[in-house]
């Protein structure tokens, strides 16, 4: 049988919730990964270093004690996070981030930062205090088309954060468009960018061809095709900047099948065999590693992991529903068949 071994991956972008919804899904990351950085849009937000402190305890709990887990924290920047709140977070063991959401760019962010330059002084202390900074990068404004949010964020935000904050680490989160790759790649080596599967897998057409398909509705939205091969290609070409971050979003079934249903694609469950098969479509298989468990490591000056893990060429169906408590988490690729089957 065809097998492939890797050194342990990382997810540098993972959303895991709390109370039922967590024990559901931090065992689904913990079996693939080491490390997860944990998104903080909690509601109330993961706003401070003791609030932060709480939540890994919780997630540490929730973790089967077979694996050996660890997750880094990351805390929500909004209007009133000061340059003191950011020296504390650097002084802090387990603080790895900070996480800028636009106020209502996405779920529960609507705590999030309604005027960037007045948070000019908090973001200097970031940088001061090499804190890296993690961004949804999409403008808010009523009038602006969706699928032109994320460009019109790099035109006219990041281009302002970079030239302000030179030496500020960046990362650009879930990068959608051609626009993004191109910003990345000819930025310095502060500015990096994760990239999920559903971006890599999948074109808009997964949202509205057929009818409509909610499981594939996430934010960044999914855009045209050009943009897909734009993301394959940065995320298969070795380049260090773009690296592995899911941005599993778990929502309960009823919640995203709604007449309003929320945003999030929920991957944890099959992290690196998603990936895997995105780079065999493209065969690139032998640029996954670097991808998936070096590039992140490096940029958050973390050792690399030293564990080995093996997938083996094998179909497997995906399961139509992952339970919480009694209620239903639908998967990405739910009923579908996957091709890598991670061991153990
Ligand atoms: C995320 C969530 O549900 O928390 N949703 C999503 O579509 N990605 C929030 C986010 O990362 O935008
Ligand atoms: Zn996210």
């Amino acid at each position: 049988m065809q097998t492939l071994t890797l050194t342990q991956p990382d997810d540098w972008h993972l959303h895991v919730r709390t109370g039922d919804m967590l024990k559901t899904v931090i065992n689904h990351t913990a079996r693939q990964c080491a490390r997860a950085i944990i998104m903080p849009n909690l509601q109330p937000p993961v706003t401070n270093v003791e609030q932060a402190q709480h939540y890994q305890q919780e997630i540490q709990q929730a973790t089967d004690s077979q694996y050996d887990f660890t997750p880094l924290m990351v805390l929500y920047l909004t209007n009133e996070t000061s340059p003191e709140d950011v020296k504390k977070a650097a002084e802090s063991s387990f603080i790895h981030a900070f996480k800028l959401y636009p106020a209502g760019a996405t779920t529960n962010s609507a705590q999030g930062v309604t005027n960037l330059p007045a948070l000019f002084p908090t973001i200097a202390a970031m940088e001061k205090h090499d804190v890296p900074l993690l961004i949804h990068g999409e403008v808010t404004d009523a009038e602006i088309d969706i699928f032109d949010r994320e460009r019109l964020f790099i035109e006219t935000k990041l281009s302002l954060l970079q030239k302000h904050f030179p030496n500020l680490r960046i990362v650009l989160e879930h990068v959608t468009t051609k626009d993004a790759v191109d910003f990345v790649e000819s930025a310095s080596d502060k500015i990096a960018a994760t990239i999920t599967p559903q971006h890599l897998l999948y074109n808009r057409n997964a949202i509205l061809v057929g009818g409509i398909k909610p499981h594939y509705y996430c934010l960044p939205i999914l855009k045209r095709e050009s943009h897909r091969l734009a993301l394959v290609k940065a995320a298969t070409s070795g380049n260090p900047k773009f690296f592995l971050g899911t941005d599993s979003a778990p929502h309960l079934s009823h919640l995203k099948e709604n007449s309003c249903g929320c945003a999030g694609c929920y991957s944890a469950y099959a992290t690196i065999e998603l990936y895997a098969e995105a780079f065999e479509q493209a065969g690139a298989l032998n640029k996954l590693e670097g991808f998936a468990s070096f590039y992140g490591a490096d940029f958050y000056r973390l050792p690399r992991n030293t564990r080995k893990i093996t997938l083996e060429k094998t179909d497997w169906q995906v399961p139509d529903h992952y339970l919480v408590a009694e209620q239903q988490l639908t998967p990405l690729k739910a009923g579908e068949t996957l091709h890598w089957k991670l061991q153990g």
